[in-house]
Order: structure tokens, then sequence, then C-alpha cells
């Protein structure tokens, strides 16, 4: 690729994941270059900047932003700072990249997605777990209407860690900077993940958000504050073309970390979906599979029929599915939609990008989930403005 420009890249933010899905997805790219570098902390700013060989470093975003031969504007910052920074970097025509939740709420949400799109810009958002191997394939069955007309979809997404109760608070934990608990770190990867596979959009939501741990001693000072996210967020969904949802999102799940699946069941077929296993599904799909399925089960004297073991075979992710990661080719895969942002910007779009639309559409139903958990009521969707 001798004749392609050179892409000059800006991280605002070099934390964990620009160091661990970014800067490794820059990296797999041709005549990419990532140049300058803002943190406002100064050892992860010398640090992230030697790594990147990136020369030009700084703690104010706007210097970055205001780069005139930067190209691109990838944001690795927090939730509050995304609007803000992406929006200085479209009034500076960069395309821009940034991470989930794309905003605090809808509308900043909106504001930055119509502003890239009046300015013609390409839009990135870090709705890594579309890649999975076996999300690629689940997207591909519920979409192609394998499994008939959708009836039911159960997501759960949970990240409880050790000594949960006594976590201490820090600024990442508040509302004011994160947006929300796990319903703003997990719900837009799931209520990504769903819109994506079934193609539609969820029109109501009916939500019980709680804090479970209500005061917790600040990191450094360990006075005491009041915590104002939630620790779990569970709520019911509409969806668009009749089927419906359940999705839970979590911190408080005790004695366990990372939980990722996902039920779908529809009337040809249903699949079961499960990030630890990111190279199969388990699925039954057409009338055949459906019967046999049914029939699993066995009948014991004391306790009757009870399930005798899961009953929907395994299905192994074909490979072009595991190839489609960004480096898997070459044996090093990337969990990192930057390669695919790449390719936009130089006019080969991968319809697997997330993009700010996709970013806006998912704050929209978490808007409506914090709305309808506050006043204990169905939402519509289209309502939150
Ligand atoms: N897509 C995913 O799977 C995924 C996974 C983890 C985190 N994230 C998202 O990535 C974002 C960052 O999370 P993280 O885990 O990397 O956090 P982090 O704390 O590891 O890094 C964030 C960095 O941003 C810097 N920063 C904060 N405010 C700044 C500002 N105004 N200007 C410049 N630098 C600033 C901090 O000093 C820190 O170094 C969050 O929005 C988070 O939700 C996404």
């Amino acid at each position: 690729m001798a004749d392609q420009a050179m892409l000059r890249v800006g991280i605002v933010g070099a934390g964990g994941i620009a160091r661990g899905q970014h800067i490794p997805g820059y990296r797999l790219c041709d005549a990419v270059e990532v140049v300058a570098l803002c943190d406002v902390d100064e050892t992860a700013l010398r640090e992230v900047g030697e790594m990147v060989g990136a020369t030009r470093l700084t703690s104010d975003y706007e210097a970055l932003v205001g780069m005139d031969d930067l190209d691109v504007v990838d944001i690795c910052t927090y939730p509050n700072t995304h609007h803000p920074i992406a929006m200085a970097a479209i009034a500076q025509s960069k395309h821009v990249f940034c991470e989930k939740p794309l905003a605090l709420t809808y509308p900043l949400a909106r504001e930055m997605t119509e502003a890239a799109e009046a300015a013609g810009l390409v839009t990135g958002v870090g709705f890594t777990h579309r890649l999975t191997p076996a999300a690629q394939l689940a997207h591909h069955l519920v979409s192609s209407g394998a499994l008939g007309e959708l009836y039911q979809v159960v997501a759960v997404y949970s990240m409880g860690h050790a000594g949960f109760l006594h976590r201490p608070m820090r600024e990442r934990a508040t509302r004011a900077v994160t947006g929300g608990g796990p319903l703003f770190e997990l719900g837009p990867h799931m209520v990504d993940m769903i819109r994506w596979w079934t193609g539609t959009e969820i029109s109501a939501v009916c939500a019980q958000n709680r804090t479970f741990v209500r005061k917790r001693r600040w990191i450094g000072t360990g006075e005491w504050a009041d915590v104002d996210i939630e620790d779990a967020s569970t709520f019911l969904a509409d969806l668009d073309d009749g089927a419906m949802a359940v999705f839970s999102h979590s911190s408080a799940v005790t004695g366990r970390n990372f939980d990722q699946r996902v039920e779908v069941y529809g009337s040809r077929g249903a699949l079961l979906y499960d990030q630890a296993r990111p190279y199969e599904l388990r699925a039954c799909i057409g009338e055949e599979m459906v019967e046999l399925c049914s029939g699993y089960g066995l009948y014991d004297p004391l306790w009757g029929l009870y399930r005798q073991e899961e009953p929907y075979p395994v299905l192994p992710v074909p490979r072009r599915f595991v190839d489609t990661v960004p480096g898997a080719q070459e044996g090093r895969p990337v969990r990192s939609f930057v390669p695919a942002f790449v390719d936009s910007i130089r006019g080969a779009p991968s319809p697997l990008l997330p993009t700010f639309c996709d970013g806006m559409q998912a704050q929209q139903v978490l808007d409506a989930v914090l709305l309808s958990a506050a006043e204990r009521r169905w939402v519509d969707v289209s309502s939150v403005s």
C-alpha cells in the first residue's frame, strides 16, 4: 500500500482502552501514525507517548484537536468528556472515533451525531463485542431470518469484581463523570448487540435500577460519600418487530466476574450465545431440529421430567467470522474497530463498524431506562428527546 496517504491520529486519553484496544488496532493499519497524545495524567502521557513514539504530548485536548495536520481524533477518556472533545474535533474537521457510551445523554449524543454527519466526517464507536466471532454468527443467523419471527430475547451482561462491598468511591463511579453504573458501562454494548442482530429498534422499556451499597469511602481521603449510580439495572423492552426482551446489567453478581450471554427465541429456531465460548453458539434451527431438541429430557422416578443437559447442539463458528477480527489472519487478533474505522475513512466502509448513529440510538434507550426506573413506569423510547 505504498501509495496510500499517511493518516495522522491524535489520541485523547492514554488509559486502559487506549493501550489495550485502540493502539494495537492502529498498529495493524498500514500508513497510519499516532503522532499526538493527550492525557491529564503526566505519567500515562509519558508512558504511552513512548510506547507509540508520539512526539506531540499535551494535557489540553483543545491543543490536540487544533493540530492542523491531524486527520483523526480518537477519544479514550471518561464519558463526561466525550461530547466536548468530539464537538471540538468535529469543528476542526477531524474524523472521530469515540469510546462508549457515546455521551452522558441522548441530546448530547444526537448533537455529536448530527454535527459529524453535517460535516461529512467518518465516525466510529467502541462497541467491540460485535467483533466476537460467536456474536457475528448470531448476527448472521438472526438478521437472515433463520430463526423466523422473533419472540423473545434475554440479554445479560454483568461484571462483578472481588471486593464489591468495600470498593472505594472514585470519580469514575459518579453519575456526573460516567452517566451511570453497569447500565452505562455494560448496557450500551448489549443494546447495540440486540439492535444489530435484530435490525430493529427498542421501542419501549420498563426498568428497575438499584444501588445496594449506598455509601462508599473516597479513594485517597477515606471520606464517606453517597453513591449516585446504580449497582444493577434490569429492564423489560419491546422491540419494534413485536419481540419482547429482558436486559440485565450488574456489578453486584456476587462471586462472579465477567458474564455476557444472550438467548434468542423465534418461531423457527433459537440460539444461545455466551461470550465465554467465543468460537461457538448453541443453536436449534428448523422444524426437525426444534422437534428433536424439544424431545430432550429424562424421566426420573423421583423428580419427574427434568432437563438432561443443554438441548441445543454446539454450532462452531465458521472461519470467515473469525477472519474478520482484525489481525486474526496474521495470528494476532485484536478486539478493536480501529482498522474498520480507518478503512471507512479510506472509502471502504465496513458493515460491522458501529457509528455515532449507533451510539446515539443506544443512548436514547439508556435515557429511557433511567427515566423509567426513576418514575417506575413504562417509557416509550421515542418520547426521550
Ligand atoms: N469498548 C470497550 O470494550 C471498553 C472497555 C473499557 C472501557 N471503555 C470505555 O473507554 C473509556 C475510557 O475507559 P478506560 O478504561 O480506558 O479508563 P482509564 O481510566 O484507564 O483511562 C482514561 C484516561 O483518560 C484520561 N483523561 C480523563 N479526562 C481527561 C481529559 N479531560 N483530557 C485528557 N485525558 C483525560 C485519564 O487520565 C486516563 O488516563 C470509557 O468511556 C469506557 O467506558 C470501553
